[in-house]
């Protein structure tokens, strides 16, 4: 892959992220998941020359790039380079309410094809998967380490079919050879499932998913995120999230309608366009939740 190419992500559902947002000058925005700056670039430019943007990005090498895109907003971005539960702790400290909080969930194009952590089911790598190095365990920890029962959690969890007699499976390979890279777990999908060729790229996206969610502790990120935000949000602000798994937008969406805080404002959820969709193949599953500060 070309370096412009694995340094290029195009931010999914843009304009509908500046629509919802309300983007305009004067404002405060935070994003939660800067990436290589796509949604913060666009807010920057919708709401200059004073709007300003509080990006946080917990990947190490993804916020190495980000700083040295974004270099020209210095003055209205402030990158904070840490994990998005932290968000009501830091705007708190800046003594501010925002107008708005963005979170694009999932991966960015970087980190699948240039972190060499593991996170693609098509390249031998390291079973890694952390996307931040502050991260304790590797997705290898808890395929050589985990017990029965929390293996069972881990995958059933993520909806893997069969996760109770796969989790025995995995505890037999584990005896003969640890898991060491990502063609090792591909081996042992392949030969529990013996899937149909038409099904395996699915059953290997949620085998990897459903480790991925446990190395970085996705959902109980995302359910903090759900429960403090809203704190930090002016009446009238908006909360946008950005999904790419019926596991997240389930949350998203429960917690959202339960809360008393908000106001729903999208009763189902927006997804990208049918062009969109052909240009941008990662946006295909996005699904977007938008809510407002009562
Ligand atoms: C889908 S990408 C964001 C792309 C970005 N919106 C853009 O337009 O370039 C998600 C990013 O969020 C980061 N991320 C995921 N979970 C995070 C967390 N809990 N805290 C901070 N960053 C996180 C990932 O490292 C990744 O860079």
């Amino acid at each position: 892959m070309r370096e412009e190419d694995l340094y290029h992500h195009e931010p999914v559902l843009l304009k509908e992220v500046l629509y919802w947002l309300k983007v305009e000058k004067d404002k405060f925005y935070v994003d939660g998941t800067l990436g290589l700056g796509g949604h913060t670039r666009a807010i920057l430019e919708a709401g200059a020359p004073t709007a300003k943007v509080y990006a946080f990005e917990w990947n190490e090498n993804t916020l190495k790039i980000a700083r040295e895109r974004l270099k020209e907003y210095r003055d209205r971005l402030k990158i904070i380079p840490k994990s998005f539960v932290y968000i009501k702790e830091e705007i708190e400290k800046e003594g501010i309410l925002v107008d708005g909080v963005l979170l694009d969930l999932g991966l960015s194009s970087f980190l699948i094809e240039g972190s060499g952590r593991g996170f693609t089911f098509q390249k031998d790598e390291p079973l890694d998967m952390r996307m931040s190095l502050e991260l304790d365990l590797k997705a290898e920890d808890i395929l050589n380490t985990f017990s029965e029962e929390e293996l069972f959690r881990v995958f059933s969890r993520g909806e893997v079919p069969r996760a109770k007699s796969f989790v025995r499976y995995l505890l037999r390979k584990r005896k003969e050879k640890p898991f060491k890279t990502t063609f090792d777990l591909v081996s042992a999908v392949r030969e529990f499932f013996k899937p149909p060729k038409r099904k395996e790229k699915d059953l290997l996206a949620v085998v990897f998913q459903a480790l991925r969610i446990e190395v970085n502790h996705e959902l109980e990120n995302l359910e903090r995120a759900l429960k403090e935000v809203p704190e930090v949000l002016k009446s009238g602000g908006r909360f946008v999230i950005i999904s790419f798994h019926s596991l997240e937008d389930r949350l998203v969406k429960r917690a959202f309608s339960s809360d008393q805080r908000l106001f729903v404002l999208t009763k189902k959820p927006i997804v990208p366009s049918p062009e969109e969709m052909k240009r941008n193949p990662r946006a295909r599953s996005a699904k977007m939740r938008v809510a407002e500060r009562r």
